[in-house]
């Protein structure tokens, strides 16, 4: 079976559209146009809002429905009874063999979701989901709810609990399944010939420019080329070739000793090479005491072998995963693809850090849509991008190049481009890029071609300079961060110059401030030039011009985003819950006398995220992830029962949303 290529053809039927009426389009702005003539009769449907809720269950806007497709510790094959909410009121389940059994299962806080659909079979296709992390609380019965008394106990825990680890290691990484629509909507299909579980274990191939590196180089794999494992998977991507990205973000947590390996240490260039994204004495989950792969006293420089793009090619169960160092090492929150005019590739990228920066890479050969496996190393080679914003609403795409010519060269401390990918905070530091607001997914629309950046937020920006993060930068506002203590969160909307993904100068404007529209006591923006940086408060909030409050859903901290084939943006997020309500999902129009009136139309159960956010092609099935119900409770006193209820410890799990009419969203 073949799943590659629907994603693909619209996109090159656009790109068809756009060469043909490139110049208008460049000059008079014509992309609503362009839009409405590439998916005439697909408007989009119209939803009520809802308004945000407190309640421990999935609300969606009339007319919309959703059902769980898989939650944590479902079977993935035939003859496993899986691991249910009832098994984790005790750890009677954690024994020898758990690590092993949940190699075959799907796992939990699932993010990143991924769709290619079946050239043969009509509604089936494959699905592929990341696994961020393990909350220990909301896995491992006895474990607390309060945050100081987990850290203190852990080390006793864990040494009681060894099989832990490899649980948590087998738990982390991908899951592929094969998904199918029939009359009970859709169903995995257990034990189908592309499943596979990829884990914190699996081997690896390190692909690109570092693949070799000294910095890449440890004591288990002296050549530098072979990892084990990919962890902290938040957001992802999709090649047009068939393949999933899988995005490596917050690796810093799963890695301890490292103030006492620098202390002892003269490897500076090693230490030289943590600088911009630093390691802890003390890790977030503990694996470094019984696993020496996460002590950094043993194995300096395996954390540099994670942080990277993942590439796995769904269709064969046994290939080898590549991590693609070309596309930089950083807090990866996803990669989103369009083709360049010129038939070429390019991916958008955020760093999720306060004060980090945005990318692109655009490859240097063309993609080959009849040829799969001609796109088979695409993505090691092309141009690494980061981006500067100005004041002027202009921008440019900076070239992270090793050049001895060059800005980056073995002067400026870049001896070749492994280093300056490896290092790759610190080569855009040097480049100058704009440090931005915890930049979450960009995606590019593939209808208009203009890219939407989540700016999640960034409650550390206020007017002074310091170093932060090893360099010194001022933490005040800028133009495309206007808000100070911005802790609901933008989006920025770029348009490439000449609408091509292959430029390198762009415009861009900020599309959506978010926060609460109902608070009167917040001021309602409604001109561009109301949102220069130095007259903005915490609560004033921008819907893309539009005045009326009452037609307006409060949305704060947006996370994930997608696209429905009438190319409307649908936003989920990630808050704290005490800002507005529960997470949830929301859609607003880019384009015509809508753009910028949002909706919420899904509130998810408590203490979750909401993540994922992928249509299938034809626009009637969304589906989402439901990352950490039950945040801020532990399994022993549950503060949400989703999906099972019950009384039951809540579980992560992804929903199919679609209409109840069974027309295209
Ligand atoms: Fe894992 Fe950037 O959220
Ligand atoms: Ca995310
Ligand atoms: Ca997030």
């Amino acid at each position: 079976m073949k799943y590659f290529g629907a994603v693909l053809e619209q996109r090159l039927s656009r790109r068809d559209l756009l060469v043909a009426g490139g110049s208008a389009l460049a000059a008079a702005g014509a992309l609503p146009a362009i839009g409405a003539t590439a998916r005439s009769g697909t408007a989009g449907a119209v939803y009520a809002a809802i308004a945000p809720t407190r309640e421990d269950a999935l609300r969606l806007s009339p007319g919309l429905r959703a059902q769980v497709l898989i939650g944590f510790g479902d079977p993935l094959f035939a003859g496993d009874a899986g691991l249910t909410a009832r098994d984790l009121r005790s750890l009677k389940w954690l024994d020898a063999d758990a690590a092993a059994r949940q190699g075959r299962r799907f796992s939990t806080n699932n993010d990143a979701l991924a769709f290619f659909p079946s050239r043969s079979r009509r509604d089936t296709g494959l699905l592929c989901v990341n696994h961020e992390y393990v909350e220990a609380e909301l896995v491992f019965a006895g474990v607390s709810a309060d945050e100081k008394a987990r850290a203190r106990d852990r080390d006793a825990w864990l040494r009681a609990n060894p099989e832990a680890v490899a649980w948590m290691r087998a738990a982390h990484g991908v899951s592929v399944l094969e998904v199918r629509k029939g009359l009970r909507g859709w169903q995995v299909v257990k034990g189908a010939k592309a499943t596979r579980r990829i884990t914190a274990d699996t081997p690896m191939d390190i692909a690109g420019p570092a693949r070799g590196a000294a910095l890449m180089r440890t004591v288990a794999d002296p050549t530098g080329t072979r990892v084990l494992g990919t962890f902290a998977n938040c957001a992802g991507g999709k090649t047009p070739w068939g393949t999933y990205l899988t995005a490596e973000e917050n690796i810093q947590d799963y890695f301890g000793g490292a103030r006492s390996w620098a202390a002892a240490s003269t490897d500076e260039a090693t230490k030289r090479a943590y600088r911009r994204w630093p390691l802890r004495e003390r890790s977030a989950y503990g694996w470094d005491l019984l696993d020496a792969r996460f002590d950094v006293r043993q194995e300096p420089r395996e954390a540099l072998r994670h942080g990277w793009i993942v590439e796995i090619d769904p269709e064969d169960p046994t290939s080898t995963p590549k991590k693609r160092t070309a596309l930089g090492r950083f807090c990866h929150e996803g990669a989103n693809t369009i083709l360049t005019k010129d038939g070429r590739v390019a991916a958008y990228m955020g760093d999720d850090a306060e004060f980090e920066y945005v990318y692109k890479f655009v490859t240097r050969d063309r993609f080959d849509p009849k040829v799969r496996a001609a796109n088979r190393d695409l993505l090691d080679h092309g141009t690494l991008y980061v981006a500067r914003f100005d004041a002027d609403g202009r921008g440019e795409w900076l070239p992270l190049v090793h050049d001895e010519n060059g800005p980056l060269n073995s002067r400026t401390g870049f001896a070749d481009q492994a280093e300056v990918v490896i290092r790759c905070r610190e080569a855009a530091d040097v480049l100058g890029a704009t440090p931005m607001d915890r930049p979450e997914d960009v995606e590019p629309s593939p209808v208009s071609g203009r890219v939407y950046m989540a700016l999640t937020k960034n409650d550390s920006r206020k007017d002074e300079r310091r170093d932060f993060m090893g360099r010194e930068i001022d933490l005040g506002p800028n133009a495309a961060n206007p808000r100070p203590k911005n802790d609901f969160g933008h989006i920025v909307e770029l348009i490439e110059d000449g609408d091509d993904a292959a430029g390198t100068r762009f415009a861009w404007n900020v599309f959506l401030l978010a926060g609460d529209p109902r608070n009167t006591a917040a001021r309602l923006l409604t001109l561009a030039e109301d949102l220069a940086p130095g007259g903005l408060a915490r609560e004033d909030v921008f819907y893309a011009g539009h005045a009326d409050r009452a037609r307006l859903s409060p949305i704060a901290c947006p996370d994930n985003l997608g696209f429905d084939p009438s190319g409307r943006l649908w936003i989920v997020t990630d808050a704290d819950t005490g800002l507005i309500g529960n997470n949830g999902c929301f859609v607003v129009p880019t384009t015509g006398p809508e753009r910028g009136l949002l909706k919420q139309v899904l509130s998810a159960p408590v203490g979750a995220e909401v993540c994922g956010c992928e249509f299938t092609p034809d626009g009637k099935t969304l589906f989402l992830s439901i990352q950490h119900p039950g945040e801020g409770g532990n399994v022993d006193a549950p503060v949400s029962h989703w999906p099972d209820g019950g009384g039951l410890p809540a579980r992560s799990a992804v929903i199919a949303v679609s209409r109840e009419d069974g027309a295209p969203l």
